[in-house]
């Protein structure tokens, strides 16, 4: 990087050099009064002086910042992270570059990257960052306003809110700092402009926002996308399954309890469930808090599965020991048959019908009233979580930084 660094000065001062037969040789006839101040450096330490940054009094320097925010692609939610494509217009006043107009009639001069000062930006939450140009060149008018584009492609980090996934909202946030700057001596002024045009995402901004945060060491602003996941395939893929399978579930209550499929039944749903759950739990995004409301929603309905299961293999299991204990110990006179005739029900042996038939009514009373509680506990479990998707907000845990007794940035 030093080698590179002292190339681009080296570069820089050559051109330096090279400018001024250039110039003269456009046939300027007073080059001394008419070509821009820059080009009058001749000793080193005004070539360095021309890298500080320019002074404004007691105040500091202010640069316009212009966002464009041209693209955002490949929002990953499992690994918290956005990639966006965005513009830097930077403008700010150097009268040390100014020069007068009237002799030098030249609109703008373009200067490479180097032989001015220009801030150096640094993206806080960034995994990489791709600056297209490695030495763009800055634009400079007669007065010394500097005009210099910066294009970059970054992958950042981002806190997404979980707990409506997959139909989530956050706020990512881009912070750039100039770390070679104090705050004494610069201050940003940004604006935000959403150029996106390609809309086939995902995710898609709703918003854009910049802020200058308060109180900082080093010049600093910051650009907020609000992202709004619009996936339909996790809700089609996710919720309609789950949703088909407890009514499944429910349907085969209303098979006799004496059938044996009704058993076998269960016992496929539930073990269909388990795979449909374990891929389902992979695919969802988790954290230490605020985890997505669906992870609670499936494991409900897991349970709700698991017991009706339950539920009708004990009560199955009941039935055929009711009528093994007949089988053992006949009674004498078979008394009123209490099955009900519209379910004759797939046992043969139909044989000691006294204690038969009193073990399967009271066999079958429980399987309704189970049924009965089984719909009504259904029916509000998807109530309760129809009301906290709907209301529900979740406050994350403070980062580790925030929460530490002397953590987080300095402040002035
Ligand atoms: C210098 O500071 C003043 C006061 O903050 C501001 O109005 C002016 O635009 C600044 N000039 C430059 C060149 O930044
Ligand atoms: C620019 O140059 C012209 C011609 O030399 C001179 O009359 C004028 O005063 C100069 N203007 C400034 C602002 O120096």
């Amino acid at each position: 990087l030093l080698m590179a660094l002292r190339l681009l000065l080296h570069v820089a001062v050559l051109r330096l050099g090279t400018t001024r037969p250039l110039v003269q040789g456009l046939g300027f006839r007073e080059p001394a009064v008419a070509w821009p101040s820059f080009f009058h450096l001749n000793s080193p330490l005004e070539v360095q002086e021309t890298r500080q940054i320019p002074k404004n009094g007691s105040a500091p320097l202010l640069v316009d910042v212009q966002v464009f925010v041209s693209n955002v692609f490949n929002v990953d939610i499992l690994r918290y992270t956005m990639s966006s494509m965005l513009l830097l217009r930077l403008s700010w006043l150097d009268t040390r570059l100014a020069w007068n107009g009237s002799v030098y009639p030249r609109r703008m001069v373009t200067l490479p990257w180097g032989s001015l000062w220009t801030p150096g930006l640094t993206l806080q939450e960034a995994l990489w960052v791709d600056w297209q140009n490695q030495s763009p060149q800055a634009r400079v008018d007669p007065d010394g306003h500097v005009e210099l584009y910066l294009a970059l492609t970054t992958e950042t980090n981002c806190d997404f809110e979980l707990l409506h996934f997959p139909r989530d909202q956050s706020d990512c946030t881009l912070s750039f700092y100039a770390l070679s700057n104090t705050a004494m001596e610069l201050e940003f002024q940004p604006h935000v402009v959403n150029e996106i045009v390609s809309v086939k995402r995902e995710y898609v901004v709703r918003d854009l926002k910049t802020q200058v945060p308060p109180q900082q060491l080093v010049p600093c602003f910051q650009v907020t996308l609000r992202l709004q996941n619009t996936a339909l395939k996790a809700i089609l893929a996710l919720l309609v399954p789950g949703e088909a399978l407890l009514l499944a579930d429910m349907c085969g209550g209303l098979l006799p309890l004496q059938a044996t499929e009704r058993t076998a039944y269960k016992v496929t749903l539930l073990l269909g469930y388990l795979v449909f759950h374990s891929s389902l739990v992979q695919a969802l995004p988790s954290s230490s808090s605020c985890n997505p409301l669906l992870i609670y929603y499936f494991t409900v309905l897991l349970l709700l599965l698991f017991i009706s299961t339950m539920e009708t293999v004990l009560l199955a299991g009941l039935l055929a020991r009711g009528h093994l204990r007949a089988k053992s110990s006949p009674s004498p006179a078979p008394r009123g048959e209490r099955q009900d005739p519209g379910h004759p029900g797939p046992n043969p042996e139909e044989a000691p019908r006294g204690v038969k038939g009193s073990w399967s009514s009271w066999a079958e009373a429980a399987d309704h009233t189970f049924f009965l509680v089984y719909v009504a506990g259904m029916v509000c479990s998807q109530f309760v979580f129809a009301g906290l998707w709907m209301w529900a907000t979740c406050k994350s845990d403070p980062a580790p930084g925030e929460a530490a007794p002397h953590g987080g940035q300095p402040r002035l």
